[in-house]
């Protein structure tokens, strides 16, 4: 947690002045920032290390998302994105989400799921009960191969056993084993179950070992997320607080009804999600992979998120699988995700999760207020503008001047910004040196 994420003006200073206000906030070491991100973090060396055939390192953009509050406590929160918009996105819907008290989370244990595929299995419903029966025996060798797990408090903690397709054309069965990895990501831990338990449970099913693999849909590791947000905090120039909180009600009936909108209404929620797995070193595509799996869970594919209006404020909730380690994994060697655990400062994996989640909604939020009010256009436009007034040499305060008159004048051009610059600084002979 951080002493405060509330910095106003945050985006008009200098990085090395956010830097420091970071680092006074979270209690991040400037030295440490420098080592984290100059350069990217890592060199070609320890990228080969990481991957095969390596060239080089490929860096993004690590920004900060501000106002976050999650169950009291504020968190600086770590984002790596390079869509623009998303961060500043996040921080103003997450400003929205305080007036109303901020977010709340619950969290699922740390559970994963191994699967053990069994195949030519003769007689299913048999081997079923005789798994079921020696669950104990099948528990203890999965404990015995995880030692460390084990001695961390976490481990084996139950089965479950399915039929697959048809018992006499297909003779296919899989065998879950639930294992709480504290907090580890736990990929290579339940792999690891999975192939130390895979003999002796295809000896009981009379069967041969087929796969042996975590499912990636670890919907025993939810995450949920909620919040409030007063109507008139959600108000714009042109609508007032309840004609929005209409729009945004309908925006998530839209995505509830059509598969369609639902796959760009959770992109969303993901690029929130995402770049909080990518700064803090997790593995997104797994997150990805559960997060659409969970989506889909009912048959038809679906938002992860639902808004509905009570009274005058305006509710959200998001649920979804997260798998989210603070320990292990490679990309955690990585200087960047040490940095990015520190400044968040969570005590577990399930801290991690509900940041990550809270972020996720908090992005959700920011584009279908969008969506139902100005359109996303005017945000990215206005972004936009402020890149391209840099580009035409303004500064400091310049920079959101500029951009606004090129707004203002539709002509999102470097030629207009230059224009407008020179206007700003008020003469032409300013204007011909900013042309040189
Ligand atoms: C763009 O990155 C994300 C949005 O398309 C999400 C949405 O439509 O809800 C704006």
């Amino acid at each position: 947690m951080a002493r405060n994420s509330r910095f106003p003006g945050f985006y008009k200073i200098s990085v090395d002045e956010r830097r420091a206000l970071v680092c006074d906030a979270t209690g991040a070491d400037p030295k440490e920032i420098e080592r984290a991100l100059d350069g990217g973090g890592i060199d070609a060396d320890t990228a080969d290390k990481f991957v095969e055939n390596v060239l080089g390192t490929y860096a993004l953009p690590y920004g900060v998302a501000l106002n976050v509050r999650v169950d009291g406590h504020d968190h600086v929160v770590p984002m790596v994105v390079e869509e623009p918009s998303v961060v500043a996105a996040a921080s103003n819907a997450a400003k929205m989400v305080r007036l109303g008290g901020g977010f709340t989370s619950d969290v699922d244990p740390p559970h994963m799921i191994s699967q053990i595929q069994l195949i030519d299995v003769p007689d299913v419903p048999r081997a079923i009960d005789a798994i079921e029966a020696r669950a104990p025996e099948i528990l203890s060798r999965a404990d015995e191969a995880i030692p460390g797990l084990v001695a961390r408090g976490g481990g084996a903690r139950g089965i479950e056993v399915r039929a697959l397709g048809d018992a006499k054309t297909d003779r296919m069965m899989v065998v879950h084993i639930i294992i709480d990895c504290r907090d580890a990501m736990g990929a290579n831990l339940v792999n690891t179950v999975a192939e130390a338990c895979a003999v002796r449970l295809a000896e009981i099913a009379n069967a041969k070992v087929g796969l042996r693999i975590l499912t990636n849909l670890c919907d025993k590791r939810l995450v949920r997320v909620k919040c409030r947000v007063p109507g008139e905090a959600l108000a714009t120039e042109d609508m007032d607080g309840d004609e929005v909180i209409d729009g945004i009600v309908n925006a998530s009936r839209f995505a509830e009804l059509d598969p369609y909108r639902a796959a760009t209404h959770n992109k969303g929620v993901m690029n929130g999600i995402d770049a909080v797995v990518l700064a803090t070193g997790n593995d997104w595509r797994a997150v990805e992979a559960g997060a659409h799996a969970y989506a889909a869970r009912s048959g038809q594919y679906s938002p992860l998120s639902i808004w509905r209006r009570d009274g005058k404020d305006l509710v959200g909730t998001l649920e979804l699988p997260l798998a989210l380690g603070t320990v292990g994994g490679t990309l955690r060697v990585h200087p960047a995700a040490r940095l990015s655990l520190r400044m968040l400062n969570v005590e577990n994996a399930g801290q991690l999760a509900a940041i990550a989640a809270a972020i996720g909604l908090a992005n959700n939020l920011a584009a279908v207020r969008a969506l139902a009010t100005d359109g996303i256009q005017r945000g990215h436009m206005a972004q936009h503008a402020r890149s391209v007034a840099l580009a035409a040499g303004a500064e400091g305060d310049l920079v959101q001047r500029v951009a606004h008159m090129i707004v203002e004048a539709r002509d999102i051009t470097v030629d207009a910004a230059k224009r407008a610059l020179a206007v700003l600084v008020g003469s032409s002979d300013n204007a011909s040196a900013i042309d040189d």
